[in-house]
């Protein structure tokens, strides 16, 4: 928020002050106390509020490279000194605590410190990775999923996640694809909202309140070849149209901080870029939080060749529009100075203090610096068994159901002999996923586990690893195939270990590990029936045998209770429900690879491929399509229905489907509506996502689905920036995924009244 101190005094003087934090505004006198604030700190206090570094007051471990971590002692002595207003990544009340009172007590100002975490998908109940829960397609499972995980890491010492990350991401070589909402715009925009709303809970100042630091700004996920931390190089209209969207809503939703991305955009970082952080966050976007930088990030202004040194990095970011510099120091460092040689503006701190201490304030840390430090809260809020048991749920909701000859669900009744092949059968190490390092290791529940508790019979299960997750394992091969030739069907665990996906893990191919597929090979050469459970923190290119099994199960890292969830979807206790929120290509090289691709002069159309936009060795097309799952029921789509075809400008039209479950078990199907624009001043993508609905129906059971689209569903970036719909003919797809479905078209006009000839 660019703040205008007039319009500040004036709101003041009014009595209250609009600053709608999450529902709440700041009230005069909060203005006022921080505005006393500030003017009693020195540069260096304020410096010191800017500055958050990790938390070594208790355990700490995350992923970050150690540099710059200092012991207790040294962090103490900074915080006392008021040289530090934010720790990061350590939980526990006790050493919160400690942290706490000696900012309360001994520093001069007594200004609480704001504890941050990376609370990605769980603290100690560890939900489905956040690609894995966009799979649900259903944003409301992921605000109670945020909600639960809000009230276990504020009940451990936090106020803020770094979370949720909303990069759009469809390369899926990057390996952070794991940790968002997977390659669309529109699904990615519902889920992030929901999950600010679900972290930051109805009121701020409550004590199970967490902030949500929506990440990472801007256009992350279009790293050029998935590499991390690698460059982007964007088109403005592609920059708004496909990347900002989900930060809009998340601020909309009312989150209170943002993080700059690691990475350029068209040769300046995110984090020195003022047009990005100031002009457009803040400017167009009318972002009111404070912007935090990533780990280091501004000290990394140098090795991009953006900066000369430290104190220039410190400088360049801060006038971009960083508000609080992540772990490297260099605000603490080098702020003091930089404001007494006039280089930066005393001005331009004194903004960035006001906005992080209003939201300090906001979440009522002046009135009570000890929220979400409570002893009874870290006893008994931390993963209970209701929260085990929304884990489950979410797990079995995020299973993917990708192909099935009619082999699932499995019966019990029939005590067919299982076995259980493949490096992920019995393994603990890599059921939660790349980002929940607050989990208790090795305590979820593997496969073999969650199979055994649902088996009538635990002794038709057998096991046999077959191979590592990278290496043959000496006579690992012959020993499964002896054990599949014994049983009647095979559960075959493959995939990706949790470190192959995640921050700085980008693949080159997305493809099995060689030594499992020459094992899946091996087994499917018994003839014996296989499901494959694949494990995974991206969309994959699958093969052979793998490809072409009796049934796949997409099932990525699904937390806590990983191996009750996937027994509960293959004895059909749960019926898959889930739809891809990524793309699966044929092969790796089709990557970057996103349903709503353009249509290129040159389409595959009818079949015909000479001289088209294909490769070589497979057409463009998926494996598995953005929005493809399939159910242990069938369901029908029928009867499409358009109130009008003439869509006039300022009116909505009306999109009806009866959808029937077919079969003889209950489920639920996710209708999904598309819609192309036909001619437009910009080509536009061969299909965008606009609206889902998820419909839970009995056997027999119909009901009319009903949608309503207006002018602005058909908006896009036009030219200038302007956010535009126009005039003419738009393709209408109502269907079970981003392929198919039943369609229509209807005219856009701009005038109020539809021409006569197309009433
Ligand atoms: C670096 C990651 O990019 C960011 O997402 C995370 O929040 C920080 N490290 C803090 O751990």
């Amino acid at each position: 928020m660019t703040i205008d101190r007039r319009a500040f005094l004036a709101a003041a003087l009014s009595g209250s002050f609009a600053f709608p934090f999450a529902g709440r505004a700041l009230a005069a006198t909060e203005v006022e106390r921080v505005d006393a604030l500030i003017a009693r700190m020195t540069v260096e206090e304020k410096a010191g509020q800017m500055t958050c570094l990790t938390d070594s007051f208790r355990p700490y471990n995350p992923p970050n490279p150690q540099v710059g971590i200092q012991d207790e002692k040294r962090l103490a002595e900074e915080v006392r000194k008021g040289r530090v207003g934010c720790l990061f990544n350590g939980i526990g009340v006790a050493g919160a605590r400690r942290a706490q009172e000696i900012a309360v007590k001994e520093s001069r100002l007594g200004i609480p410190l704001l504890l941050a975490g990376d609370v990605i998908h769980g603290l100690k109940t560890i939900f489905p990775v956040p690609l894995a829960e966009a799979a649900s397609f259903d944003p409301a499972l992921a605000e109670r999923t945020a909600r639960a995980m809000a009230q276990e890491a504020s009940a451990a010492g936090l106020h803020l996640t770094f979370a949720p990350m909303v990069d759009v991401a469809r390369d899926q070589r990057w390996g952070r694809v794991v940790e968002g909402s997977g390659e669309d715009v529109y699904l990615g925009s519902l889920f992030a909202a929901a999950r600010v709303r679900g972290f930051q809970g109805r009121d701020l100042r409550r004590d199970d309140s967490l902030l949500a630091c929506p990440k990472h700004f801007a256009a992350y996920g279009a790293v050029a070849a998935g590499l991390e931390y690698g460059s982007v190089d964007i088109s403005e209209e592609t920059l708004r149209e496909t990347h900002l969207p989900p930060f809009g809503s998340a601020f909309a939703a009312g989150a209170l901080t943002t993080m700059a991305a690691f990475s350029e955009i068209n040769g300046v970082p995110a984090t020195a870029d003022r047009e990005l952080l100031t002009d457009l966050l803040r400017g167009e976007m009318k972002f009111r939080g404070f912007v935090f930088s990533d780990y280091t990030a501004d000290e990394e202004l140098i090795a991009h060749g953006f900066a000369e040194d430290e104190r220039d990095a410190a400088r360049l970011a801060v006038l971009a529009g960083v508000d609080m510099s992540m772990q490297s120091g260099l605000y603490i460092r080098h702020l003091p100075d930089l404001v007494k040689s006039g280089a930066v503006p005393m001005g331009t701190i004194d903004v960035a203090v006001r906005r992080i201490l209003y939201v300090k304030m906001a979440i009522g840390l002046f009135d009570n610096p000890y929220r979400s430090i409570s002893e009874e809260a870290e006893r008994t809020r931390i993963a209970t068994p209701a929260r085990h048991a929304l884990a489950r749920e979410a797990a079995g909701r995020s299973i993917v159901l990708l192909q099935n000859s009619g082999i699932l669900p499995l019966d019990p009744a029939k005590r067919q002999k299982i076995a259980l092949i493949g490096p992920f059968g019995e393994d603990r190490d890599n059921l939660y996923g790349p980002w929940a390092f607050y989990g208790e290791k090795g305590k979820g529940v593997d496969i073999a586990a969650g199979l055994r508790a649902a088996m009538p019979d635990p002794a038709l299960l057998s096991i046999g690893k077959g191979c590592d997750i990278m290496a043959l394992i000496d006579g690992g091969v012959a020993q499964a195939v002896e054990a599949v030739k014994a049983a009647d069907i095979v559960l075959l665990a493959l995939g990706e270990s949790q470190d192959m996906s995640g921050e700085a893990q980008s693949r080159t191919v997305i493809e099995l590990p060689p030594p499992q597929q020459m094992l899946a090979d091996a087994v499917a050469a018994t003839g014996k029936p296989v499901v494959i459970l694949l494990r995974h923190g991206r969309a994959l290119a699958l093969h052979g045998s793998v490809a072409s099994a009796q049934a796949v199960l997409a099932t990525w890292f699904l937390g806590s209770e990983a191996g009750h969830a996937i027994a509960d979807i293959l004895f059909g206790r749960v019926d898959p429900s889930a739809k891809l929120p990524v793309s699966f290509p044929w092969e790796s090289g089709q990557e970057p690879f996103f349903y709503d691709r353009k249509s290129t002069g040159r389409p595959v159309i009818d079949n015909r491929t000479e001289y088209r936009a294909r490769y070589m060795t497979t057409d463009n097309s998926a494996r598995y399509p953005f929005g493809h799952g399939l159910s242990y029921t069938r369901f029908a789509l029928e009867n499409l229905k358009l109130s009008d075809t003439a869509l006039r400008w300022d009116r909505a039209i009306e999109v009806t489907a009866r959808l029937t479950n077919k079969g003889d078990r209950r489920g639920s199907e996710v209708v999904q509506l598309y819609i192309r624009d036909r001619v437009a001043s910009r080509t536009r993508p061969v299909r965008e996502l606009k609206r889902i609905e998820r419909v839970t129906l009995d056997p027999g059971e119909s009901r009319t689905v009903r949608f309503s689209l207006s002018r602005t569903d058909l908006q896009f970036v036009g030219s200038g920036n302007r956010i535009i719909a126009e005039p003419g003919l738009f393709d209408l797809w109502l269907g079970q995924s981003s392929e198919g479905g039943l369609h229509a078209q209807f005219t856009l006009y701009a005038e109020a009244v539809a021409p006569a000839s197309a009433r």
